[in-house]
């Protein structure tokens, strides 16, 4: 099954591939900004009725601070927003901040969240292990910007594990690679707990699969994949490097 694919991932693909094509340029540049005028690309993970069973809560439930990284165009975030006084993001592609700044959700940048001089009480990491260059190394600096003993880590992956970054115009390889046993969606949750969320000092409060849907292109009117969604809590163990 394909991938979902941004609006700049597409963009860079074209561009990469008809550099030399105006034409090509002209249609991809009216592609994208009718992806940002017409909202398109957005997906969906959950709904508020999902997280708030995933999370034991109910509506008037509310904390103080929620950190959504690679929040995409923050669809995801604002069905939980209700559920904190300041919602903070992070996201690295600058159509996806435009968004995320026009929903009034506080930015940090990507390589300077971890050093804020508060915990959140909930962390999001959907969708993002895969897509980032280092993603044990933000595991490890969840666990320490997350309020240590009330803190939750929800985090959502994609199934089978393919990891894929995006670097400018180009798809690269991370630079710390996650190899998970097994093929099947069982086997890799399994490994996921046990080779990575457990050495990254977490314990699993519960998991569930959900259908992951993004909004499609001009090619596909939607995509859907398979994740396997986390609530995750601090073990009070130390990092393990795996
Ligand atoms: C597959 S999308 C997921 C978006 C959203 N969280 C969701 O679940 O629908 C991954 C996003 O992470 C962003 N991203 C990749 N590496 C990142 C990093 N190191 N910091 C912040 N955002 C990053 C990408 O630009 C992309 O928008």
């Amino acid at each position: 099954m394909q991938d979902p694919i941004d609006n700049s991932t597409l963009y860079g693909r074209v561009i990469l591939d008809k550099y030399s094509n105006y034409y090509y340029y002209y249609f991809v540049t009216a592609f994208v900004m009718q992806c940002r005028i017409l909202d398109r690309g957005s997906m969906f993970v959950f709904s508020n009725a999902q997280f708030q069973r995933l999370m034991g809560v109910t509506d008037p439930w509310k904390v103080s601070r929620l950190l959504d990284l690679g929040a995409g165009d923050g669809k995801v975030t604002s069905v939980i927003e209700q559920h904190f006084d300041e919602v903070y993001a992070t996201e690295q592609s600058p159509s996806m901040r435009w968004r995320l700044g026009s929903r009034g959700f506080k930015l940090l940048d990507e390589n300077e969240w971890m050093k804020v001089d508060f915990k959140f009480d909930i962390i999001t990491c959907l969708n993002l292990l895969d897509r980032c260059e280092k993603p044990l190394t933000m595991l490890r600096d969840i666990k320490h910007t997350l309020q240590p003993t009330t803190g939750r880590l929800l985090v959502a992956v994609v199934l089978p594990f393919r990891q894929c970054v995006e670097s400018g115009t180009k798809m690269t390889r991370p630079k710390e690679s996650i190899h998970l046993s097994g093929s099947s969606w069982e086997e890799q949750v399994h490994s996921l707990v046990k080779d990575v969320f457990e050495p990254s000092g977490f314990t699993v409060e519960l998991f569930t699969r959900v259908p992951y849907l993004c909004e499609g292109d001009l090619f596909r009117d939607f995509y859907v994949l398979d994740d396997a969604l986390f609530v995750l809590k601090s073990s009070g163990k130390n990092f393990v490097k795996v």
